[in-house]
């Protein structure tokens, strides 16, 4: 193995899986001999129980599982050894049978919000890769027990169309690399593709574009026959999709699901519709209504192996959201809960920000039984850490625990990573946990504090604008004036309020009830609100600028202090010196910005620029 490729959470597997174990029995045996070799530990006996499914158990100096719950068991068994703790008892079985990354990947090798290089496995208009590092990847995904990957950008070209076209063979291989570690591919297809083969209509009720998605569904399984499915964003952001043709959401999924429901398939369908041309005067709009607005009226109406795949808030993965309303509204559909690992708008694998915590509250406002599926968008790319920031590995790994266990501790997991991955004496451990713990509330308070999202740079979304989106086409406003901030969005205003169930529409309706946390997320606000700490609004705003970048400074120092390996060490330095020019430039910026609005001066005469 090239001394390139690192084991991030898994150092202790010296070697590289060799191609000849090309299935998850082989790779699980040989990762059990070289891990047990590694940490000195008697090998335990491996048994298949096909009944345990994805599940296993590890019972005394035995690991019991499925044919891949073999593979995940063992992985569970080493790092529980790595770590210093006993292994799991009893049964373990993932709480969701799809635990999907999804790569926003593009053929030319790009990739759209990567933070982290290059593609894995694109470049130059096609499917190319590293076979040491995909399995390498293969393993680092076997070892958080993901199962489904899906390889293409939901913005789907004419070159990633034609992955299900003649460059299937290459799909079909790169389907075999990872095979043995349990992960089946999926894609991202383009619903208007049928135009493109001389079908003359993408009508999903047109008999000629079912025959033609038939056909093509039957080609990728022949192909690849544990293929996953299909990912499909419709009528999004200038997407083709059904309503072109007057066709709702429904009909449009159905009949793409009923292509491949013959051989196992799922239809990932996205929620991700609203008006990305809106007017900004036009103030009866709200964008965070639109999923549930689309979506809710079509309960009932999907087939079984459609997945409404619903981003986790009503926007669009900003720092702070409620959960989406469409959870609520669609009890007779399957749902998946999309997530964003790739940090587009928290702090793009420069500004450190660990999720678990941020998906643990989520399971308080949302059972993770009324979810079925997960999905997250990756944060993947060809950098040697994979992940850009080393610390952002975390959020890979913590993303396939709470896959397998929505509600595990937070901490817990961000433990685990950090024994794992650097194995510090306690002390410093501690710091590191408590560092990674805080950095979401950091980053928060100095780029979206009480809620107020979108004051980012257009576009590349990374630093501060807070007029940058006021007077654009995508919904995202909060029309600021020298009185007041923030859309009205109770039932006096847009209504968003209403789309939530009652005990929750009662928390959000009165900015006294609303938590702190999402004040100016439903609610206009005089700059001379008290706030519950008796602090006005206005003040807030100053105070949390000057302590988030207060906080991110002193992040420096905790970082030097725990003693990380090269090249770890360098790179969270050099990115913790970036992330304090970003939180420094985010205080001065929306401070100034409200300062000239209201000509309120900071009750602690502290440094505002004019
Ligand atoms: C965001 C992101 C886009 C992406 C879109 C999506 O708007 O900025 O790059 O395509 O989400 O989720 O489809």
């Amino acid at each position: 193995m090239s001394k390139d490729i690192r084991r991030l959470w898994l150092p202790f597997l010296s070697a590289d899986v060799p191609a000849k174990c090309d299935t998850p029995a082989k790779v699980a045996e040989y990762e059990l001999k070289l891990g047990c070799e590694a940490l000195g530990l008697k090998m335990p006996a491996l048994r298949v129980d096909a009944a345990l499914g994805e599940g296993y158990e590890i019972e005394g100096d035995a690991i019991v599982g499925g044919e891949r719950g073999l593979l995940y068991g063992v992985y569970a068994f080493l790092m529980a050894r790595a770590a210093g703790e006993e292994p799991p008892t009893g049964a373990q079985r993932p709480f969701y049978g799809l635990r999907m990354l999804d790569g926003w990947d593009n053929a030319d090798g790009t990739i759209e919000r990567g933070y982290s290089g290059r593609s894995l496995w694109f470049e130059g208009g096609k499917l190319e890769w590293d076979g040491a590092r995909i399995r390498q990847l293969g393993r680092l995904l076997a070892s958080v027990g993901l199962n489904v990957l899906c390889v293409n950008n939901v913005n789907v070209g004419d070159t990633e169309a034609r992955l299900l076209e003649d460059a299937l063979p290459d799909l079909a291989k790169l389907a075999d690399a990872f095979r043995p570690f349990g992960v089946r591919l999926m894609t991202s297809i383009e619903f208007a593709r049928p135009l493109a083969h001389g079908v003359g209509t993408a009508d999903p009720l047109d008999a000629g574009v079912q025959r033609w998605w038939r056909e093509r569904a039957d080609a990728v399984w022949a192909a690849i026959p544990d293929f996953a499915g299909f990912l499909v964003k419709a009528d999004s952001e200038h997407r083709p999709g059904p309503f072109a043709y007057g066709r709702s959401h429904a009909e449009g999924a159905n009949m793409l699901a009923r292509a491949v429901a013959p051989h196992g398939g799922v239809l990932v369908w996205r929620a991700f519709v609203y008006n990305c041309k809106q007017d900004w005067r036009d103030t009866a709009t709200d964008r965070p209504m639109a999923a549930y607005q689309t979506y809710a009226p079509l309960d009932g109406q999907f087939d079984d192996n459609v997945i409404l795949q619903v981003k986790n808030g009503p926007f669009d993965f900003q720092v702070r959201e409620p959960v989406s309303p469409t959870f609520y509204a669609m009890p007779r559909t399957r749902l998946a809960v999309e997530w964003q690992l790739a940090q587009e708008y928290t702090g793009q694998q420069v500004d450190i920000y660990a999720m678990n915590p941020m998906w643990r509250e989520m399971a308080d406002d949302l059972p993770p039984e009324k979810v079925y599926a997960v999905a997250a968008v990756t944060n993947l790319g060809r950098d040697d850490n994979y992940t850009g920031h080393p610390f952002a590995a975390a959020n890979l790994y913590g993303f396939g625990r709470y896959a397998w266990a929505p509600k595990v501790s937070p901490e817990t997991v961000i433990r685990r990573w950090a024994r794992l991955t650097y194995h510090l004496p306690a002390e410093r451990e501690d710091a590191l946990v408590r560092l990674l713990m805080d950095s979401r509330g950091v980053y928060e308070q100095y780029a979206a504090q009480l809620g107020i999202d979108w004051m980012v740079n257009p576009h590349d979304h990374y630093g501060p604008n807070p007029g940058g989106y006021e007077f654009d086409v995508w919904g995202t406003y909060l029309r600021p004036t020298r009185d007041a901030v923030g859309i009205d969005r109770t039932s006096k205003g847009t209504g968003l309020t209403l789309q939530f169930p009652p005990e929750m529409r009662e928390r959000y309706e009165t900015p006294e009830a609303c938590p702190d946390n999402l004040k100016l997320f439903f609610h206009r606000l005089r700059y001379d609100y008290v706030m519950a700490d008796g602090h006005t609004l206005i003040q807030r705003l100053y105070d949390d600028h000057f302590e988030g970048c207060a906080r991110a400074e002193a992040m420096a120092d905790t970082i030097a202090g725990l003693g990380l390996p090269e090249p770890d060490r360098s790179e969270a330095m050099e990115r913790i010196e970036r992330q304090i020019q970003n939180a420094r430039e985010w205080r001065d910026v929306v401070n100034t910005f409200f300062h000239r609005l209201s000509g309120v001066d900071d009750a602690h005469g502290r440094k505002i620029y004019d």
